[in-house]
C-alpha cells in the first residue's frame, strides 16, 4: 500500500463550505487540489485556508464543465477521491435562470464523473441538500422520506442524486456518498473564513450577521403564522465545521468497500427564526431589529433531520450548538464586515 498522503480534489473549494473542507483535509494531512471558477468566491479564501493551516494546496482556476481542464488535473495529480461542492445554490435565481442551473449543476457533474471514470478515480462525496425532501410531511426527516424538489435548484440536486444512483447501479465498483445538508451556518473559529454572499443574502444567518454589522437596516422575518410555537419557520442549523467533519467520516466509510450511501447531515434540533435572532443577539451583544413580513413562497414551516443514520453508520454527530454557530459567524463578520473584499 502506498504511504503517500491521500490526494483529494475539492471542486468549489474556494466557496463557503469547500474552504472549510480544505482546512479540515489539510489539517488531517491530506493533499488538496481545488478546482473552482471563482464565480461565487475569491482567491482570498484560498489564501486564508493556507494561512490557517500553514499548509499549501494546489489551486486550479477552471470550470467543472471543462473536460480538458478536468483531464489535465487527473493526469497531473494522483487523485484518490473527489469532494464535489461546485455548483450554483440560490433558489430564487434558479427559478429565473433555470437553464444556467441545469447546465452548471447537472452538466458540470456529468463532465466530472466522466473525467473520474476515465482516470479510474471512483470515489465521490457529493453535496446534496435537504431541499430534495421538498415540503416534508413528517418530522424528523429520515433518509427514506419521500423526495420531490419544488424548484429548479432542488431538482438539480435530486437529478444529480439519481444520475449517481444510476451510475452506481451500472458500475458497482464506485464509492459514492450523497450527503444531504440541512442548514449550514457559522464559520471557522479563527474568524478568517466564513460565508460571504455576493449580493443581498438569501439565507437567514448571513442576513442577520450583516444586520448586526450595520450593512443592513433590519431583518425581514418571513411569516409569523406558521404552525410552530412562535409562528416562525423552524430549521436545523448545523455548524459548517461539524458539517465538513461529517464529510471526513463519509470518506472513511467509503474506504472498506464500494457502495452508494445517503446520509442526512443535521443536528436533529430545530430552531425558529426568532430563536436564531435571540441566539445571535446573545452571542454578539448586538441587537437585531426585525420586522414580520409575508411568508416567502416555497418555504416549509418546519424542517429538521433525523441524523441517527450518520451517527450509527459514520460515527458522526454534530458537536456545536446554536450559540457557538452564532459566535463563530459573528467573529468572522465583525473581523471582516465586507467579507473577503476587505
Ligand atoms: P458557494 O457558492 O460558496 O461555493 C460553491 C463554489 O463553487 C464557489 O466557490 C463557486 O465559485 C464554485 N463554482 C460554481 N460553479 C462552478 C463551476 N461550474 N466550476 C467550478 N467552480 C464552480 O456555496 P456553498 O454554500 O459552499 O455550497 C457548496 C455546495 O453545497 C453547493 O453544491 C451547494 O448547492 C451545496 N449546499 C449548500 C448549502 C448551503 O446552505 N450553503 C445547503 C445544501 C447544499
Ligand atoms: C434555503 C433554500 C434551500 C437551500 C437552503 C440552504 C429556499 C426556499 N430554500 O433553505 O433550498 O437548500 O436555503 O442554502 O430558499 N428567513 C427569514 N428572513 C430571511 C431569510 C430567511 O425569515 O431574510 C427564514 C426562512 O423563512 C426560513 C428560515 O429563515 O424559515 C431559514 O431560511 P434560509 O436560511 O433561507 O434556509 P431555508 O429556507 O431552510
Amino acid at each position: 500500500m502506498s504511504t503517500d498522503p491521500e490526494t483529494i480534489l475539492v471542486t468549489g473549494g474556494s466557496g463557503y463550505i469547500g474552504s472549510h473542507m480544505c482546512v479540515e483535509l489539510l489539517s488531517a494531512g491530506r493533499q488538496v487540489v481545488v478546482l473552482d471558477n471563482l464565480s461565487n468566491s475569491s482567491m482570498a479564501s484560498v489564501e486564508a485556508v493556507q494561512r490557517i493551516t500553514q499548509k499549501a494546496l494546489t489551486f486550479v482556476q477552471g470550470d467543472i464543465r471543462d473536460s480538458d481542464c478536468l483531464a489535465a488535473i487527473f493526469a497531473e495529480h494522483n487523485i484518490d477521491a473527489v469532494m464535489h461542492f461546485a455548483g450554483l445554490k440560490a433558489v430564487g435565481e434558479s427559478t429565473e435562470v433555470p437553464v444556467k442551473y441545469y447546465d452548471n449543476n447537472m452538466n458540470g457533474t456529468l463532465r466530472l464523473v466522466e473525467a473520474m471514470h476515465q482516470a479510474g478515480c471512483k470515489t465521490l462525496v457529493f453535496s446534496s441538500s435537504a431541499t430534495v425532501y421538498g415540503l416534508p410531511e413528517q418530522m424528523p426527516i429520515t433518509e427514506s422520506a419521500p423526495t420531490g424538489a419544488i424548484n429548479p435548484y432542488g431538482r438539480t440536486k435530486l437529478m444529480v442524486e439519481e444520475v449517481l444512483q444510476d451510475l452506481f447501479a451500472a458500475d458497482p465498483t464506485w464509492r459514492i456518498s450523497l450527503l444531504r445538508y440541512f442548514n449550514p451556518v457559522g464559520a471557522h473559529a479563527s474568524g478568517e473564513i466564513g460565508e460571504d454572499p455576493n449580493d443581498i443574502p438569501n439565507n437567514l444567518m448571513p442576513f442577520i450577521s450583516q444586520v448586526a454589522v450595520g450593512r443592513r437596516e433590519k431583518l425581514n422575518v418571513f411569516g409569523d403564522d406558521y404552525p410552530t410555537p412562535d409562528g416562525t419557520g423552524i430549521r436545523d442549523y448545523i455548524h459548517v465545521v461539524d458539517l465538513v467533519r461529517g464529510h471526513m467520516k463519509a470518506l472513511e466509510f467509503l474506504r472498506d468497500k464500494p457502495k452508494l450511501t445517503v446520509h442526512n447531515l443535521g443536528t436533529g434540533q430545530g430552531y425558529s427564526v426568532l430563536d436564531a435572532v435571540r441566539a445571535f443577539e446573545q452571542a454578539s451583544g448586538v441587537s437585531i431589529p426585525f420586522e414580520i413580513t409575508d411568508r416567502r413562497p416555497g418555504d416549509a414551516a418546519v424542517s429538521y433531520a433525523d441524523p441517527s443514520k450518520a451517527r450509527d453508520e459514520l460515527g458522526w454527530e454534530a458537536e456545536y450548538d446554536l450559540h457557538r454557530m452564532c459566535e463563530d459567524a459573528w467573529r468572522w463578520q465583525s473581523k471582516y464586515p465586507q467579507g473577503f473584499q476587505e
